[in-house]
């Protein structure tokens, strides 16, 4: 690129004040050239300055000298797993790794340990004055990387029995530091680097690398696994520069150099894959990268991984039955436990959300929520909601020990913390909450009435101590993701382990869940299609209708039309989803323009997936598991983000690179773009 006069005189003088920062600030054993202390960033910008600045002189640049001994490094004769496994007295070795902290012993005697460099296995290195390796050893920091050559030698006291990995110990002969560990980074296997630092977090954080390397073995499981079915998938990658579709998410642009043009990143390869089935390739997976402009969660990043995968001349069921197995084999491969040998349970998402409150519900601690409004007395609902019209559900929470008084104990601190004030204030009403206690009258259920708190004691078999929560909601149809209650449920279980009133759920709930609506009403928040018809597709709107009937549906009422679509949940953390595909361009045409009412040039979005449907696309389905959660599911783990090795934080940034970035005038210039004030 070229620069101004102006601009050029100013980079050199920033360079020009870079490097006499940089020499003013270096260590004295630096300046004098005994060893390299080179932080590699300014190292960097020293040498492109250099390059700039040809009067500095040779005596300045004792860094390169140092450096020039790192490039020559001598090669590992083994990596430590093959040692330990070969290793013979008095062989000669050199080993590659990170220096731990040396003991000196006396004048004389020097022990450090040296760890490989997976930072798995380490080897004990003994250094004696006789020779120079002693005082270039005591010269490096802990937790420099070196190249070590020794003579190996048998541990005293190892015999027949001892671990091979602690057989045996190294006469340093050289040592070569690498690039030395700066004295003013502290650290050790607690401490907590910020997100500025991920790599130290990274490097000290033996379980985040072991994360990583279990994220790698979950890849290659699946991987074969798909590729050894009959027929195999086929690994295809898919464009990560696309263009802008209103599948359902909001999505991320990227601007081109042509004026008023950009590509969008893929909020998944959804469409590609079903271009990919009317181009004759049968079954096709992906590890994908998707890329969603929402807010963040826990289980959430705006860039995360799909394990993307579709098949033609194939159903739902069809997918199902594979999914199962891949989840299968990496739970008898990877798990102590496994995962159902049969198929998975079912549950449609009217019953999920009756019995649940949520599309993703976890099943394995009991807590059915059941509706109770045929039951109560008029003016009890009325105590509980301003709603004129309203369904009420009821659940119970089993009681600790029969003990009323810490049930009462634990509900009214969960409902004086943050996390009871959602409920509280929730504007249907706040939950009605009651302790059973057979010691009270009517055992506590007065406002029950004695008829509705009979039946209730019978509904819900209550016992002594037991918890019960009812909860009014608008009298309609089930929306979305969850009801109050079922997120109470929820909240309630979470509080209840981690105060330990109870302990916590263990093992894997595997299911689907079907029959989800094939629309919603429009969300304030989503972006959906963009129609004017005020639904939206509850998937995305190239999921099919299930039956005949449904499709009958969509001339007459399409919010009643269900959906082939399924969800795989797993303790209430939705895996994955997907559906069978529309694969006629004029039944995806209609649901675009006639159904979702979609404007012309939108529509226009979809000319090509609509083409090659129109071209004999064969039927078919498909589904994504959401990869980075998976990983989370098996290791247990809380966020996605403590399985991925630079994850963004809750505002979507990268705080250790700082993106996103301010766009430089001379990038706006070049994109042809204007901030507005
Ligand atoms: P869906 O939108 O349901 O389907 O996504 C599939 C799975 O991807 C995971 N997921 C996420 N993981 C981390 N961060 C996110 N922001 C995020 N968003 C979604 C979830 C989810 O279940 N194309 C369809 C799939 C298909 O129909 O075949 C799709 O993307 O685990």
């Amino acid at each position: 690129m070229l620069l101004g006069s102006a601009a050029r005189y100013s980079r050199l003088r920033s360079t020009y004040i870079e490097i006499s920062n940089y020499f003013r600030y270096r260590p004295a054993t630096l300046r004098t050239g005994l060893r390299c202390n080179v932080a590699p960033v300014r190292s960097f910008q020293a040498l492109s300055c250099l390059r700039e600045q040809p009067h500095i002189q040779p005596s300045h640049r004792p860094f390169l000298e140092e450096y020039k001994k790192a490039v020559e490094f001598p090669p590992a004769t083994h990596d430590f797993e093959t040692f330990f496994n070969q290793a013979a007295p008095d062989q000669e070795v050199v080993l590659h790794g990170y220096l731990g902290n040396r003991a000196d012993l006396s004048k004389k005697l020097s022990f450090a340990r040296l760890t490989d460099p997976t930072m798995t296995q380490n080897i004990q290195l003994i250094s004696f004055a006789k020779n120079d390796a002693f005082q270039k050893l005591k010269s490096v920091n802990a937790n420099s990387p070196v190249a070590v050559r020794g003579k190996v030698q048998s541990k005293k006291g190892s015999g027949p029995d001892t671990p091979k990995n602690e057989c045996w110990e190294l006469f340093v002969e050289d040592i070569h530091p690498l690039n030395d560990f700066p004295k003013d980074i502290i650290m050790t296997p607690e401490t907590v680097f910020p997100p500025e630092q991920r790599y130290l977090q990274l490097r000290s954080d033996g379980e985040l690398r072991d994360a990583l390397r279990f994220r790698a073995q979950v890849h290659s499981i699946c991987k074969d696994g798909l590729e050894k079915c009959q027929p195999p998938f086929v690994e295809v990658e898919t464009p990560l520069l696309f263009k802008s579709t209103p599948e359902g998410a909001r999505e991320f642009l990227v601007p081109t150099r042509r004026p008023g043009m950009a590509y969008a990143l893929p909020q998944s390869p959804q469409q590609y894959k079903q271009l990919l089935m009317a181009s004759g390739i049968p079954r096709y997976f992906q590890f994908a990268r998707c890329f969603r402009d929402e807010d963040l969660r826990a289980d959430r990043q705006p860039e995360f991984t799909q394990l993307d995968l579709e098949m033609s001349f194939a159903t739902g069921e069809d997918v199902m039955r594979i999914m199962e197995e891949v989840i299968r084999k990496l739970w008898s491969s990877l798990m102590k436990e496994s995962a159902p040998s049969g198929p998975f349970k079912r549950l449609s998402y009217q019953d999920a959300m009756s019995r649940y409150g949520s599309d993703k519900p976890d099943t394995r601690f009991g807590m059915e929520i059941s509706r109770l409004d045929y039951l109560l007395p008029v003016d009890l609902i009325s105590k509980i909601t301003p709603l004129t019209e309203s369904f009420v559900d009821v659940f119970k929470m089993e009681g600790n020990d029969n003990d009323p008084e810490a049930t009462t104990k634990f509900i009214t601190e969960f409902l004086d913390s943050p996390a009871g004030a959602p409920f509280n204030n929730n504007p249907d009403g706040a939950p009605g909450i009651f302790v059973y206690n057979a010691k009270k009258p009517l055992c506590g259920l007065q406002p029950f009435g004695f008829e509705a708190a009979e039946h209730l004691e019978d509904i819900l078999e209550l016992d002594h101590g037991d918890l019960i929560v009812i909860q009014a909601r608008p009298k309609a149809p089930f929306t979305g993701g969850s009801t109050a209650i079922g997120d109470l449920r929820r909240a309630l279980q979470t509080a209840a382990v981690s105060s330990g009133f109870k302990p916590a759920p263990t093992g894997f709930d595997f299911l689907w869940i079907t029959d989800f609506p094939l629309f919603s009403p429009s969300s304030e928040t989503e972006p959906g299609q963009g129609g004017t018809a005020g639904i939206q597709s509850t998937h995305h709107p190239f999921t099919a209708p299930k039956t005949a009937g449904d499709v009958d549906a969509l001339l007459t009422d399409p919010t009643q039309a269900i959906a082939d679509h399924y969800d795989l949940v797993v303790n209430g953390v939705e895996l994955g989803g997907g559906s069978r595909r529309i694969h006629d361009a004029a039944v995806q045409e209609f649901i675009l323009r006639d159904i979702l009412q979609m404007p012309a040039e939108r529509l226009a979005d979809f000319d090509h997936l609509l083409s090659a449907l129109r071209a004999g696309c064969p039927p078919h389905a498909g589904i994504a598991l959401g990869f980075d959660r998976l990983v989370v599911v098996m290791l247990g783990k809380e966020s996605v983000r403590d399985v991925i090795a630079f994850p963004k934080s809750g505002k979507g940034e990268d705080p250790m690179v700082k993106a996103p970035s301010l766009m430089s005038s001379e990038a706006l210039d070049m994109y042809r773009l204007r901030l507005r004030e």
